[in-house]
């Protein structure tokens, strides 16, 4: 048994590390620690997913009187009717035809789902040695092997091989290196390119303006199908409903989670344009995607999704994250001219502050600890500060949280 954690084995952490710090209450854009401490959120749950912010009552209500009503029925043949009904409000918000919608638990599932999803469409339509994918260095597809396979970050690559074969990355937001690769690799094995619209976990790194719609022709010509990852920028993050919408680009399957459900319940979907749901569609009634999660479609997830898209349109908070977006990034880009800073960059409501250094590593945990004391809370990643604040936040908020960040790396300079 661990030393320090006991029987709970942490994810992302060191198996003997330290007592994780217990969250134990949230409501509004505040966490609270288990010592009392009450801290600004910029992180939406750590980790991008709390859209709506903490505490809201009316999801967990709905959430009860759905498990109260019926807890769970489904798969082979059944489904119950907020199943069909998130599916409707989900494809309604949609870029372009992206309108069949397959429910999965998390987002390295929905990936999972589109990987599969990739390379059943091309066995159906009678090209299946289209079987490889391409992806972007940095890019971050959830920890399933396929994910990890995708993925572009080789530290969560390395010690689980072997991984899916036929996949390959290139350097982000470089469309000659992409076209590059299509060509070597030969188009007729290519299922997919697979990337975010933003990169976040990498690093956040904000694409060209003009780089999807360049993928986009790029997979058109190579007769290879885009996957765009909206795990973390879907459902409103970049100020639109979905990062196709910012960019102008509609792919042919798109994956979600996070803000679905604003991580109320846990829930992800991997959704398809209907191009590629009417390729699996057989006449004889046959399963031709023989894929599935026994909580596909959980109803409790389902009732939180359904609440959080009537909470974001309500609140107008999609208009909200752009505008709140928007001036994040004017007071973010301030903190590049400190000399603690390499670069400060993002898109909408995600940012980063890369800090200088060869090895910045050891002085982010230590920023994020002196941030942390002084009341906010960002996320320490590799080279630099994460900054991904529920929707909700105010210009206040955003203020309190770029002011800490100066104060602090001022200090520490
Ligand atoms: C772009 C992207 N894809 C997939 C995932 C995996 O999602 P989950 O952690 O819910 O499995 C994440 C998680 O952060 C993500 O950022």
């Amino acid at each position: 048994m661990s030393r320090a954690t006991g029987p709970l084995w942490m994810p992302f952490t060191s198996a003997g590390g330290g007592k994780p710090a217990a969250v134990v209450a949230a409501d509004g854009n505040y966490v609270e620690t288990e010592d009392d401490a009450r801290l600004l959120d910029a992180t939406a749950g750590g980790v991008a997913c709390v859209i709506l912010g903490h505490g809201r009552t009316e999801i967990a209500d709905a959430v009860a009187d759905q498990l109260r009503t019926l807890e769970y029925h489904c798969l082979f043949g059944y489904s119950h009717p907020r199943a069909q009904e998130l599916a409707e409000a989900v494809s309604a918000r949609t870029p372009g035809d992206l309108n069949h919608v397959f429910f999965t638990n998390s987002g390295s599932e929905a990936v999972e789902t589109a990987l599969k999803m990739a390379r059943g469409y091309w066995r159906r339509v009678g090209q299946a040695s289209k079987t490889g994918f391409v992806s972007l260095h940095r890019g971050y597809h959830g920890m399933n092997i396929g994910g990890i396979s995708v993925g572009g970050l080789t530290e969560n690559r390395s010690g689980f091989g072997p991984l899916l074969e036929g996949c390959t990355q290139v350097p982000a937001h470089d469309i000659d290196a992409l076209e590059q690769e299509l060509v070597y690799r030969d188009p007729s094995t290519v299922a997919a390119v697979i990337m975010e619209p933003v990169q976040a976990a990498g690093g956040v790194y904000p694409p060209p303006e003009d780089y999807l719609s360049q993928v986009r022709e790029v997979c058109n010509r190579f007769d290879v199908l885009l996957v765009l990852d909206e795990v973390v920028c879907g459902f409103g993050r970049l100020g639109h409903w979905f990062g196709g919408h910012r960019y102008g680009v509609v792919p042919d399957i798109m994956t979600v989670a996070k803000g679905l459900t604003s991580a109320y319940v846990p829930m992800g979907a991997a959704i398809a344009g209907s191009h590629i749901h009417e390729a699996f569609v057989d006449p004889e009634g046959a399963i031709e995607l023989m894929h599935g999660y026994t909580y596909s479609g959980h109803p409790a997830a389902c009732v939180a999704g359904l609440k959080v898209i009537e909470i974001l349109e309500r609140e107008g908070l999609v208009d909200h994250s752009c505008q709140t977006g928007k001036y994040l990034q004017r007071r973010v880009a301030t903190l590049g001219a400190l000399p603690a800073v390499a670069e400060a960059r993002g898109e909408g409501m995600l940012a980063a502050v890369e800090l200088s250094g060869d090895s910045p590593e050891p002085l982010v945990a230590e920023a994020q600890r002196r941030i942390q004391s002084a009341g906010v809370l960002v996320r320490a990643q590799a080279d630099h500060l994460g900054i991904y604040p529920p929707f909700t936040f105010t210009a206040a908020e955003v203020d309190r949280v770029v002011e800490t960040i100066g104060t602090v790396l001022e200090e520490m300079s």
